[in-house]
C-alpha cells in the first residue's frame, strides 16, 4: 500500500473509531462497514481482544485497511504491526512512536491539539495529523487558525464529531477526513445489528461525493 498516511484519507471522508470487546464481532463489523463504503478501519487498543480483532479483520477482510488506534507506546505500534495492522493512530504526539513507526514501515496518524505539537510532528516529517479531541480542543475555529502558520499540514479531526457537525469540518481545506465512533455504536455491536452499521457507514460515506 501507499505508505503516506495521507493516503488513508483517499478512501472516504470518515475513519471509524472502533471499540471491540469480542473477537467474534470483528469480521462481521468490518464487513458491515465495507458494505456501506467505509474501507479504512481504526480499531482502538482499548480492550484485551483488540489486537486479535485487528488480526481477524486483516485475515478475513483483505479489502479493508485495518489499523490500530490508541497507540500509546512503541510496544503498541509493534504489536499493531505484528497483528497485521496497516496503520497506527496515536492520541497525542510522541517522537519515539513516530521513529518506531518509520522504522517498521507503519504509517502513523499522530494526535495533536496545539501549535507546539503540530511543530514537533511536522519537524519529524509528519504532515497528516489527527486533531484530537477536536470539539473540545477548539473545533473548526482552531483548525482555521492552524491553517495560517501550517499551510502544508492536513488534519483528521476526531473527538466529538458526528453526522451533525462532520460537514463543517470536511468543508475546511486543511481537513482531509474526520474520525469518530458514531458509525459503530456500542449497542448496535452488542446486538449484532450489522444492517444499522452499514446504514451509518453509507451515510458517512455520502458526506463527500
Ligand atoms: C476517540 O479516540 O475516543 C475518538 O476521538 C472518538 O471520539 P468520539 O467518540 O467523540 O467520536
Amino acid at each position: 500500500m501507499n505508505h503516506s498516511p495521507l493516503s488513508l484519507a483517499s478512501h472516504g471522508p470518515v475513519i471509524p473509531v472502533i471499540d471491540l470487546h469480542s473477537v467474534d464481532d470483528a469480521v462481521p463489523l468490518a464487513r458491515a462497514l465495507l458494505a456501506g463504503g467505509v474501507k479504512v478501519l481504526e480499531v482502538t487498543l482499548r480492550s484485551p481482544v483488540a489486537l486479535a480483532c485487528i488480526a481477524a479483520i486483516a485475515r478475513a477482510v483483505p479489502q479493508a485497511i485495518v489499523g490500530a488506534g490508541t497507540v500509546r507506546s512503541v510496544a503498541d505500534a509493534q504489536a499493531a504491526r505484528d497483528a497485521g495492522g496497516r496503520f497506527a493512530v496515536s492520541p497525542g504526539y510522541s517522537a519515539a512512536i513516530a521513529a518506531a513507526c518509520r522504522r517498521i514501515g507503519l504509517p502513523l496518524l499522530p494526535g495533536v491539539a496545539t501549535a507546539g505539537e503540530v511543530m514537533a510532528a511536522a519537524a519529524d516529517g509528519l504532515e497528516f495529523l489527527k486533531f484530537f479531541p477536536a470539539q473540545q480542543a477548539g473545533g473548526v475555529s482552531m483548525l482555521k487558525a492552524l491553517a495560517g502558520p501550517f499551510p502544508e499540514v492536513a488534519f483528521c479531526p476526531t473527538g466529538g464529531i458526528s453526522l451533525a457537525n462532520a460537514l463543517e469540518y470536511l468543508a475546511l481545506p486543511n481537513v482531509k477526513a474526520c474520525g469518530g465512533s458514531w458509525l459503530t455504536p456500542t449497542d448496535a455491536i452488542a446486538a449484532g445489528d450489522w444492517p444499522r452499521i452499514t446504514r451509518l457507514a453509507r451515510e458517512a460515506s455520502a458526506l463527500r461525493a
